[in-house]
């Protein structure tokens, strides 16, 4: 896809860019809203109507049927998923349209059908229940969908599984392996009932055995951000900060995670920071936009990035700037809103509609 914003937004200065913002949401008025996801840009967020994580903004697209347009500042699925969720009446936009997911492109279907039909004489769909990440495509949800699953984000993922378990033998949770290993650890799972299904080799890689005794099959998957953190980073932070409290997102690894006071999602850690006694120290980690907004907003808390060393930027939540944003409302009615296709959208509402009625 190619996308290039016009000269005039990408010359425009910063206070330029924000009057021009102010006054295309004057015009429109309450029949638009503007979303935004945690680790957009701070400037971003701050024109955001409701900021939240994967989970609280898809509930927010799903309820408020009195807007007409939704400007989703994310990333594609997170566009995708609020379309899905939508009303006939509402568009969806995405302020920069090359803001993707690169662990949502790591479930091709080509793959996911592949391992579907060797799953086949394992039980397949009687035995098998396809559990996916928000953070995945329209097709994938859809595929979750018409396969009796459901979609979850790191808020719900073990109300998922317990829903998952509670009717199927195994579970085949897609894309990423970190958040169902964790979810696994979390739901009181045993690392030997969890397999990771590698979807480059033959039979994922896996025995007859290893399928038959897990429980878990998780999607060869995971999120670069974050995992670049380390047990080692963690280490090194409690030798120099005795008194730190670390909280880190459920996409980290595992041992990252054991390691860490607390995990969740991008709310739960924005919560743990609000929450936490003035004077705290807090070392966060996950994506480094949401860190440095929540250092700025509680100057009273000693809060940092856990790492140190990388920086742990997600490039997609970072494309969409003040200038996308005032294109898009200056310019939304002449451009390309983000529109699942029937029957993908009637299946990936079904899997999303169960991650809504179980939370
Ligand atoms: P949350 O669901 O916690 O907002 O996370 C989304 C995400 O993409 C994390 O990398
Ligand atoms: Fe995707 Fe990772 Fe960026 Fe989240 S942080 S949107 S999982 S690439």
């Amino acid at each position: 896809m190619y996308f290039s914003l016009p000269t005039e937004y990408r010359e425009a200065s910063v206070d330029e860019l924000k009057d021009r913002i102010r006054l295309a949401r004057e015009r429109v008025g309450d029949r638009l809203t503007i979303l935004t996801h945690h680790y957009q840009r701070v400037e971003v967020v701050e024109f955001g109507d409701h900021l939240g994580d994967s989970y609280g903004l898809s509930k927010v697209a799903a309820s408020r049927k009195d807007v007409e347009t939704i400007i989703f500042c994310g990333v594609h699925f997170m566009a995708e998923a609020a379309d899905i969720l939508a009303a006939a009446h509402q568009k969806v936009y995405l302020p920069n349209p090359l803001a993707g997911c690169p662990m949502a492109d790591m479930a091709d279907m080509v793959d996911v059908l592949q391992a579907w039909d060797y799953l086949k004489q394992f039980g397949g769909e009687k035995k098998i229940m396809p559990i996916s990440y928000m953070n995945t495509t329209a097709s994938l949800k859809a595929f979750t969908g018409k396969h009796g699953g459901l979609i979850c984000t790191s808020s719900n993922a073990p109300a998922a599984f317990k829903y998952g378990l509670e009717r199927k033998d195994k579970v085949f949770f897609f894309p990423d392996e970190n958040l169902g290993y964790n979810t696994g650890i979390k739901f009181g799972l045993k690392p030997e009932q969890m397999v990771i299904w590698d979807f480059a080799r033959e039979g994922g890689g896996l025995s007859e055995e290893q399928i038959d005794r897990a429980t878990i099959i998780l999607w060869k998957g995971h999120c670069h951000v974050h995992i670049t953190f380390t047990a080692e980073h963690v280490r090194l932070t409690r030798e120099q900060y005795p008194d730190v409290r670390i909280v880190v997102h459920p996409e980290c690894p595992p041992n990252v995670v054991a390691a860490a006071d607390a995990n969740g999602s991008t709310s739960f850690i924005v919560d743990y920071c609000r929450t936490a006694p003035p004077g705290s120290t807090i070392a966060i980690g996950t994506e480094i936009n949401l860190v440095s907004r929540m250092a700025m907003q509680y100057p009273d808390k000693k809060i940092f990035e856990l790492s140190g060393l990388t920086c742990p930027v997600c490039a997609n939540m970072y494309r969409t700037t003040l200038n996308d944003l005032a294109y898009c409302l200056e310019n939304f009615t002449d451009l390309e809103p983000i529109m699942v296709p029937e029957p993908t959208k009637s299946d990936a509402l079904v899997a999303l509609e169960k991650m809504l009625e179980i939370t």
